[in-house]
């Protein structure tokens, strides 16, 4: 399906049928969702060999697992003999998976190992060409990527000038970060690409649509005492992945330590390490002030309350999001209890803020579809075009200040990108 007559990033304007039409959904997964670098689990998830996790990419379910030679390999979680699916479990640790309608069994690198009545095989099966399919896998400081597209760049050049962002979360010590608590999942009848165009940069919504619930929980302060100074806030973007804040302010950061001080305590306390690491501007202007973050095409983060999430699609109306606090390794066992505490009042599926955004999102899909209501386009042309990558300070492409729609249009241009190539050799490296 030709898509170039969809989005259009210099005027600032989108077509409402990318939000629900069933075409446009299937070419997301073949273009979007089996191409890109997908998130797929945190390696504290994994920690021994055989330990494993089931999860999807795109609509693909597959199994994370970490292999006897210790590395982590990802793989399709469907039998190669009929198709029938292999594991049910979340997670676990198991020497294999083996297959409830004929017994056939696959390692934890999801080679076929045995076919259980091996004497009805001899002569018919050469078992190295009928094991699961593996997606590459790469690692960025504790976090697991998988991809099923031999042409993609490596994931370094595919986070390219982000990963300056990134470490904000990720590098702050010397132990680095684990996953603490499990998996919170939550389902929105929404298109998924809602999920992450308001994580990627729509502070715009913040102060209206969660109002009463950041008043219910910071006694009476408004989300604006939260959100960095207007003239010090900016949107950053590379290669469809965005980073919303400031250099001065408190934000999320300052939400969560309001009614849990031992959280800033602890973040007191690691300056000097988090500068060591990071240096002054991105251990405290930038890590103080953020808002929120996203790469693509669908994981989202918000640095200082701590959720990690991913936005899977089920259809073009339907999102499971599957979410985790992150911590620091080092954080004493107070904090970290806060960390989770403090996520789950906020962004989980009981969480003040999740609720708000979700009601949003699904009336959003429902009411773009009307036959009348969908020949009228939608506004994405706040400060259209003010993105420059010279900022002196900070990497990617710069707009000010970051109330603007600036960082969905990145997003939307990187999501055009992936629907009209044919391949990667017509995906730009650098956007
Ligand atoms: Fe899996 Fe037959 S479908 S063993
Ligand atoms: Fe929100």
């Amino acid at each position: 399906m030709d898509v170039t007559g969809l989005i259009n990033t210099r005027e600032g304007w989108v077509d409402r049928r990318i939000f629900w039409d069933q075409a446009i959904y299937e070419q997301e997964l073949e273009r979007v969702f089996a191409r890109a670098w997908l998130f797929v689990a945190h390696e504290s998830e994994l920690p021994r060999p055989g330990d494993f996790l089931t999860t999807y990419m795109g609509q693909d379910s597959v199994i994370v697992a970490r292999h006897t030679d210790g590395r982590i390999r990802v793989f399709t979680n469907s039998c190669t003999h009929r198709g029938n699916r292999i594991c049910f479990a979340d997670g676990g640790n198991a020497r294999q998976f083996t297959c409830n309608y004929h017994g056939w069994s696959f390692g934890t690198d999801g080679a076929l190992m045995g076919l259980h009545e091996e004497a009805h095989y001899a002569g018919w099966i050469d078992k190295s060409h009928w094991g699961l399919q593996n997606a590459r896998v790469e690692t960025y400081k504790g976090l697991v990527f998988a991809c099923f597209d031999a042409d993609a760049p490596s994931l370094e050049d595919y986070l390219g000038d982000y990963r300056w962002y990134l470490d904000i979360v990720l590098d702050q010590t010397d132990e680095g970060t684990e996953f603490i608590g499990g998996c919170v999942r939550n389902d929105f009848q929404a298109n998924w690409k809602f999920g992450v165009e308001n994580f990627t940069g729509d502070s715009l919504h913040a102060s209206w649509t969660h109002d009463s619930g950041a008043k219910a929980m910071t006694y009476g302060k408004p989300v604006p005492d939260f959100m960095p100074v207007e003239q010090d806030s900016f949107h950053a973007n590379a290669n469809g992945h965005g980073w919303e804040g400031g250099t001065d302010g408190l934000g999320t950061l300052g939400i969560m330590s309001l009614r849990r001080p031992v959280i800033m305590a602890y973040y007191q306390q690691k300056r000097a390490q988090m500068a060591r690491r990071l240096g002054e501007l991105r251990a405290t202007r930038l890590f103080g002030s953020v808002v929120s973050a996203s790469v693509f095409p669908n994981f989202s983060y918000l640095p200082g309350i701590g959720t990690m999430r991913v936005w899977h699609p089920k259809g073009p109306r339907r999102i499971e999001l599957r979410a985790w606090t992150i911590v620091n390794r080092d954080m004493p066992d107070e904090v970290r209890n806060a960390m989770r505490d403090a996520c789950m009042e906020t962004f989980s599926p009981s969480g003040v803020f999740e609720m708000d955004d979700g009601e949003n999102w699904e009336n959003a899909t429902r009411a773009n579809e009307g036959v009348v209501t969908r020949r009228q386009r939608l506004h994405y042309g706040l400060r259209v075009g003010t993105s420059r990558r010279d900022d002196p300070d900070l990497p990617g492409n710069i707009s000010r200040p970051m109330y603007s729609d600036v960082n969905q249009l990145a997003f939307y241009q990187r999501w055009m990108d992936f629907m009209t190539g044919q391949s990667w050799r017509d995906i730009p490296r650098v956007r």
